[in-house]
């Protein structure tokens, strides 16, 4: 990760990124700098949301990050096929969204199959407009961007291949019980787990640009986490010890994400329906849709081909290409 030289609270995240303690008097002189100018920047790292430990005799240190996010390391666990469709891939420590970024660098001219990852988002951003809790270094944020030679309206089912990119990636790494609720929020034990935001822009016949923004929580701090309006959980809670690394987790998204986004023009919601099938957590469950005006109740019963919701209600079989599902009552 770049950073200026006279960034002291970079410097020191630096050294502190081995979760180990460190003396002030320690990162004084490492820095070459006074222990009140360490203290100093302690405080603006916790002014930015960034959880530093002090304790008394032992020094500083991160609770909770071991494995800074690392672009040369997610590149090595990446497949020699995806490397060939990958673009530029950087690692930042803090933005206001990798969404947003990633949409200005495309803007400016980085090609499809760019990959932006940060520690921390200052203005993550979520469905329906809502704020996406981005503590530093407490989760994965990585944003996608992707060209497709489509018309707009063929793109419906690409929020569902998403999903199962990321729920496929969490299994192969021995995360049990990844279920998703349509069109992509990645659930764990009835808990949002992560959740994705598509991002489409172009001419109506094409071709469109996709940035696809996921977010999974990895370890949520407990501020963080009160900010939370539903039920979350995070992969610490969800697999404990056997919880992957940020990298390893990120070069598994992408190594499942690319290839299926790659085949999605010639195969579309088909190359992935048995997948959502397996990981429906809404089928048979008894569901509110608001969509627009429309509020309707019935019971989940998978997506067509088209990647809607369908939904067996008094009035028959109903489909929604978009809306915000309730679950009423569970099977
Ligand atoms: C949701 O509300 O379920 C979607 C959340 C998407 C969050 C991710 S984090 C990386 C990317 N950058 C953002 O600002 N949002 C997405």
């Amino acid at each position: 990760m770049g950073r200026r030289d006279d960034d002291v609270p970079g410097r020191i995240l630096d050294l502190l990124g081995d979760g180990g303690f460190h003396s002030g008097a320690g990162l004084a002189r490492m820095l070459g700098i006074s222990r009140a100018a360490v203290w100093q920047a302690v405080q603006r790292l916790r002014a930015r949301g960034i959880d530093v430990e002090a304790v008394r005799g032992r020094g500083y240190r991160l609770p909770n990050v071991v494995d800074w996010l690392d672009a040369q390391t997610i590149c090595g666990a990446l497949a020699e096929s995806v490397m060939a469709i990958l673009g530029p891939l950087e690692v930042l420590r803090q933005v206001d969204s990798t969404s947003s970024e990633l949409a200005r660098r495309m803007n400016a001219g980085w090609p499809s199959g760019s990959v932006l990852l940060a520690e921390q988002q200052t203005a993550g951003r979520g469905r329906q407009g809502r704020p996406w809790q981005s503590p530093f270094g407490a989760s994965l944020y990585l944003s996608v961007g992707a060209v497709f030679a489509l018309p707009l309206v063929r793109l419906g089912a690409l929020s569902l291949v998403a999903g199962v990119a990321v729920a496929r990636a969490l299994e192969g790494l021995g995360v049990a019980g990844v279920e998703l609720k349509w069109p992509n929020d990645l659930m764990h034990r009835g808990r949002k787990l992560g959740g994705i935001l598509l991002e489409v822009s172009g001419e109506s016949g094409g071709p469109a640009r996709v940035i696809t923004g996921i977010g999974i929580n990895v370890h949520m701090p407990g501020a963080s986490a009160r900010r939370i309006d539903q039920p979350w959980t995070d992969l610490a809670t969800a697999a404990g010890t056997a919880a992957p690394g940020r990298n390893r987790l990120a070069a598994a998204v992408l190594n499942e994400l690319l290839p299926l986004y790659g085949r999605f023009a010639e195969r579309g919601v088909g190359q992935i329906a048995d997948d959502w099938a397996r990981y429906d957590w809404l089928a048979g469950r008894e569901v509110r849709v608001l969509a627009g005006d429309r509020q309707v109740e019935g019971v989940a019963r998978g997506v067509d081909d088209s990647g809607a919701l369908m939904v067996r209600t008094g009035q028959g079989l109903q489909r929604f290409l978009a809306g915000e599902v309730s679950v009423r009552r569970s099977r």
